[in-house]
């Protein structure tokens, strides 16, 4: 049975919540009591007439669209599809103010600057309105010839000719693609703390996934009749070495925090060993171009923003020979949130490579360790730009943190091109 969540998140005066001024146009507001995803699945589905329709679709033209642009009457086209978004005003995470940026217009860049993967058709199917009307005002052909030559393996007939992959025929900006899904089974599912598991999921036979280090796939689930997607970081199977464990293995491992009110991880907690899920293709902004020359490496994490950064750490000790230092700097709550506590501290005594310093906000009596939250004073002590090195800086965390971590690092002199923040 899945819990609701009846409270807003993060709670209105939250560290996690930051303010309308920020600058990465990437806020969440504190959505009212009773205006959680779950609420929304329930009133959309309660039967009720949210467009005004009757459920008939109508073709939309462009000038009847742009009438629809207040907020008591809002449309928005996403890829050809108009929405009465008028319902979801109150449900929507990012606010009123971001959803009416695309009132009454084609909002399909703006949805996906912000968030591509957000499952808005399965969300919206009680708000379809219908389809843009289109307008054919001329028509663009080309020619592509593309040859390939492949040699036989076995010399004797072909049964067949197999058939053709998906986007067969089509020519498609990766940006414009939908993500792909292929179903995951789960294999197995390993205690990491109290909260955290590693969720260990098997490709279908013959697929291969290569998640490339520091971007995360999506995980998608159909919880009470609507698609729920959340991205997920991959993390290796453990943090010692790649030789140590097999390089056949392309099971992907994520590391997931399930919450008490969680609609995504408490459906992922209740599958049982064997059970399918959904799992998309890599995404993600991070690059490791800016990584060339660098020398000392600081990785800034906060609880499960750990993820990026674990096989980071492996790729820098093992991959990356101008790095001469990675720190890393986790933030938790209290001691037994820390995710792999013991392999990091013991990848820091096998390497002088690398080092790890822990801070925690709520600690026991006996921790002796750092106290508080990220500040200027934390920061001044863990980052070091000795002469003649090349610093880099990654973030990941809840978005106040990033947020805060990305302003603190650049008052400490970082430029925007010495940093990166791991988000959605
Ligand atoms: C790029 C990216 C990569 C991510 N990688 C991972 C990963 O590897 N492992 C992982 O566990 N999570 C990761 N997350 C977070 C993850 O996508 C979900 O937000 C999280 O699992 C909660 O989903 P949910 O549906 O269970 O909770 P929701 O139903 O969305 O939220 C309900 C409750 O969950 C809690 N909650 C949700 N999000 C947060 C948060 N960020 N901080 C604190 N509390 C929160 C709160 O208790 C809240 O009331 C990543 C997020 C991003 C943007
Ligand atoms: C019209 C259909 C839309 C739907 C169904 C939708 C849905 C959502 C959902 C589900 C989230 C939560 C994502 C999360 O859990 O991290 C969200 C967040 C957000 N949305 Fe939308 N959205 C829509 C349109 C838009 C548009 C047009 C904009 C911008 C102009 C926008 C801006 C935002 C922002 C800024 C957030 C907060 C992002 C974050 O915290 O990372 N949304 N939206």
């Amino acid at each position: 049975m899945l819990n609701i969540p009846t409270q807003a998140f993060p709670a209105p005066n939250s560290q996690q919540r930051i303010g309308p001024s920020s600058q990465s146009g990437r806020n969440k507001v504190a959505l009212k009591p009773g205006h959680s995803l779950m609420d929304w699945i329930r009133f959309s589905k309660s039967g009720k007439d949210l467009t005004g329709l009757r459920g008939r679709l109508i073709e939309v033209t462009q000038e009847e669209l742009q009438k629809h642009n207040t907020r008591d009457d809002c449309w928005t086209c996403i890829r050809g599809m108009v929405y009465n978004v008028t319902p979801y005003m109150d449900y929507h995470p990012g606010g009123e103010e971001e959803l009416m940026k695309a009132a009454g217009i084609d909002g399909t860049e703006l949805f996906d600057q912000v968030h591509r993967w957000v499952n808005y058709e399965s969300m919206l199917k009680e708000c379809l309105v219908g389809r843009m009307a289109t307008a054919i005002k001329g028509t663009h052909t080309f020619a592509l010839s593309i040859s390939v030559s492949v040699r036989k393996q076995a010399k004797r007939k072909w049964t067949s000719l197999g058939q053709p992959l998906e986007f067969h025929n089509t020519f498609l900006r990766k940006k414009d693609r939908a993500l792909f899904y292929r179903n995951c089974v789960l294999v197995s599912k390993t205690e990491v703390n109290h909260n955290t598991h590693v969720f260990r999921l098997q490709l279908p036979r013959g697929t291969v996934r290569h998640v490339p280090v520091g971007k995360h796939v999506y995980l998608k689930a159909l919880i009470k009749d609507t698609e729920v997607v959340r991205p997920y970081t991959p993390v290796d199977q453990t943090m010692a070495a790649a030789s140590h464990h097999s390089s056949q293995d392309s099971d992907l491992y994520l590391m997931i925090k399930v919450y008490p009110d969680g609609v995504l991880t408490q459906h992922l907690n209740s599958l049982q060993i064997g059970d399918l899920i959904s799992v998309s293709g890599p995404e993600g902004t991070f690059s490791l171009r800016p990584l060339r020359d660098v020398t000392h490496l600081y990785l800034l994490a906060a609880g499960t923003g750990f993820t990026p950064m674990a096989r980071l750490i492996r790729l820098a000790l093992q991959d990356i020979d101008t790095i001469r230092k990675t720190k890393l700097l986790f933030f938790n709550r209290q001691e037994e949130d820390v995710l792999w506590h013991r392999e990091l501290d013991e990848l820091a005594a096998n390497d002088e490579r690398f080092q790890v310093e822990y801070v925690l906000s709520v600690p026991s009596d006996g921790w002796t360790g750092r106290k508080g939250r990220v500040d200027e004073c934390i920061l001044k002590d863990f980052l070091s730009r000795p002469d003649v090195s090349k610093c880099y800086a990654c973030v990941c965390g809840p978005t106040a943190f990033t947020e805060l971590t990305i302003g603190l690092l650049k008052q400490q002199g970082f430029s925007e091109e010495e940093l990166h923040a791991f988000q959605g």
